[in-house]
């Protein structure tokens, strides 16, 4: 089965069996299909945070869930529930909409709902953890099981949870539960924010949407729409290297975007690294260092995964020799 409609870097790759889960009443006896059992099995949301190098000789779902409900509020907060296959954006205008602020930096962010907590999807300033009260969960290993995860056990961290790690490949997210804001508190100190809004004659005191409409705005001007050019938003995680090793780059190049962590260490703009290392806009055949964000690799078309594979190494190995620091990648790569 051709699956190049289910990934945003556009690949032509297949899968030995898809299928979509639109009701959770069908996951057992999905789970129960022999092929499902013989695996391998993985699981799909927008597709928007893979790259495939190959075809998979297994079984993609798609987690097609869809709702939404708001389960509580109080004078100040609401909590809401979305299902997993609820596509991220339509879901962040419909809280805007609402009247309930949180979500606002964080729109426009390809992908859905249920694969937002995997990697907490982050940016300008804000990380999906911050909004997220509970993920619910059905357990694979158990025929589909009902598992409710508070926020401090998804073990949240940059691009980072326990999804990803101890429980890879176990827990299906089914739904996240928000606790979003009836009273705007704007984050709106990262990076070029106030200029946009500023540009948009509102930056003194913005609402929610304005903030929405912003970060749009912004991201439109640098990353490409994978509608129309396949990729897979930042193909590589900022790296976070020792404070003395920083302090050294730093003494050679004073203008090294730069974020100190709690911990002591240093967060790096990866983006600046491949940009200096002269690599903006550098392509090899229909694979290419995007000409507005060097964070973004793009398939101009016909590339395959084997080749926008080895553009990621070259790139990774020119940061790597001439600043001495490793770039791993962001998306799941199979
Ligand atoms: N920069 C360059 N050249 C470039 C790209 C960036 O010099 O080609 C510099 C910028 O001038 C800026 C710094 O690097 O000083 C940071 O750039 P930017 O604000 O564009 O963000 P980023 O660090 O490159 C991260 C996230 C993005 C998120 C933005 C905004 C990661 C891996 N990426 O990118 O997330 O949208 O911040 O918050 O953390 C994604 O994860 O797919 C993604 C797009």
């Amino acid at each position: 089965q051709p699956i190049r409609a289910f990934n945003t870097f556009g690949m032509n790759v297949k899968a030995a069996f898809f299928s979509q889960l639109t009701d959770l009443a069908q996951l057992p006896i999905l789970l129960a299909q022999p092929v499902v059992q013989q695996g391998p099995l993985l699981w799909l949301g927008g597709g928007s945070n893979m790259l495939f190098t190959q075809d998979f000789e297994g079984v993609i779902i798609q987690n097609c869930l869809k709702g939404v409900q708001l389960i509580s509020e109080d004078a100040q907060h609401v909590l809401i529930q979305a299902a997993g296959g609820e596509v991220w954006h339509d879901f962040v205008q419909y809280t805007l909409q609402q009247g309930w602020s949180g979500l606002e930096n964080l729109s426009l962010i390809p992908g859905t709902v249920g694969a937002s907590p995997i990697q907490n999807i982050g940016a300008y300033g804000v990380e999906v953890k911050d909004l997220i009260h509970e993920v619910v969960c059905a357990d694979l290993a158990t025929g589909g099981s009902e598992v409710v995860l508070g926020n401090a056990d998804c073990h949240f961290a940059y691009r980072d949870s326990i999804f990803k790690q101890a429980l890879a490949g176990r827990y299906l997210v089914t739904a996240v539960r928000f606790r979003l804001n009836k009273t705007f508190q704007p984050r709106i100190g990262y990076g070029d924010i106030g200029k946009a809004l500023a540009a948009m004659g509102c930056a003194d005191e913005p609402t929610a949407l304005q903030v929405s409409q912003a970060v749009i705005s912004i991201r439109q001007s640098k990353l490409p729409d994978p509608a129309v050019l396949g990729n897979a938003g930042s193909f590589f995680k900022n790296p976070l290297v020792p404070r003395e090793q920083a302090e050294a780059l730093l003494a050679q190049h004073p203008t090294l975007p730069h974020y100190p962590q709690a911990d002591g260490s240093v967060k790096l703009a990866a983006g600046w690294l491949i940009e200096q290392a002269g690599l903006k806009g550098y392509r090899d055949g229909d694979a290419a260092v995007h000409d507005k964000q060097a964070l973004v690799l793009v398939n101009h078309g016909q590339a395959s995964g084997a080749q926008m594979w080895a553009l990621a190494s070259k790139v990774r190995q020119t940061v790597y020799q001439q600043y001495g620091v490793v770039l791993d990648p962001e998306p799941i790569v199979l």
